[in-house]
């Protein structure tokens, strides 16, 4: 039942906001942050590993571990789930992903141009210049755990860093700028896969809400964004998007 009610709210939809996490991508096989025992924050100490200073203090244990996240990214293929957001764009072309994903599962299956809040595994950038030195990660197949040295930048001579935002930083100022107009201007919001925590993201599905949109949410679980949500589904992306999706 509620799933239909929330293909209507779709299919009546004109501009419709895809916000997503990392739940989207579970089902790639790419780890969650959050998820009991499985999540990368269960497992991994966030300060060692996701600030600034932790880069600065033991850049080796830092990269490889981001070279290690970029190689499994890699390996991993789009679910149903992101084949369904593609196809989304394709029946109602005034469709904005934004997500806080930092694999490019969106991209490869289809997805023309989602907002990425924070950042890119794929997209590293040197700590001196700010310039992007192509394919810097595809250097070593890194396994878990392993040290890897950054690479230095090939025109400043400093080091290079994974190209996501840390604990502790700024947004990119153009994709949240972005990602607030879309979800203050959308219809309908979905919210995928994400445990709506982590701020200022969290306030997207927020901002739709208040602005009057329908926000329908795809989770297993409850999360603090089922006060806002018009729709819970309460089930995996790549089982219910598929059903949202126009004929
Ligand atoms: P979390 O790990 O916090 O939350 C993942 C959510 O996905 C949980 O609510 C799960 O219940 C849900 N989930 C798990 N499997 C799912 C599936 N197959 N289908 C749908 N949902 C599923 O991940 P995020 O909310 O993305 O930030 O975390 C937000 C930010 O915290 C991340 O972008 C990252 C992290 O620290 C930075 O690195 C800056």
């Amino acid at each position: 039942m509620s799933l239909e009610r929330a293909a209507a709210l779709v299919a009546a939809a004109r501009h419709v906001v895809v916000f997503t996490g990392a739940g989207m991508s579970a089902e790639s096989g790419v780890p969650t942050f959050r998820d009991d025992l499985t999540g990368l924050w269960a497992r991994y100490d966030a300060g060692n590993l996701a600030t600034p200073e932790a880069f600065h203090a033991d850049p080796d244990l830092v990269w490889g571990w981001y070279a290690w996240r970029a190689a499994r990214a890699r390996a991993a293929e789009p679910n149903a789930g992101h084949r369904a957001v593609a196809a989304l764009e394709a029946a109602i072309p005034a469709t904005t992903v934004v997500t806080q994903n930092v694999d490019d599962l969106h991209e490869r299956a289809g997805s023309t141009a989602p907002i990425h809040l924070h950042g890119s595994l794929f997209a590293p950038r040197c700590v001196g210049d700010g310039a992007h030195p192509a394919a810097l990660i595809d250097a070593e197949e890194p396994d878990e755990g392993r040290r890897i040295a950054p690479p230095r930048c090939v025109t400043c001579g400093a080091l290079v860093r994974p190209g996501v935002v840390w604990f502790g930083e700024a947004l990119p100022e153009a994709a949240l700028h972005a990602a607030v107009a879309a979800a203050a201007g959308c219809d309908v919001l979905l919210t995928v896969g994400t445990s709506g925590v982590v701020y200022p993201a969290a306030e997207i599905p927020r901002i739709a809400a208040r602005a009057g949109a329908a926000v329908i949410q795809v989770n297993p679980d409850a999360t603090p964004l089922d006060a806002v949500s018009t729709v819970n589904l309460r089930g995996t992306a790549a089982t219910l998007l598929p059903a949202l999706v126009p004929a």
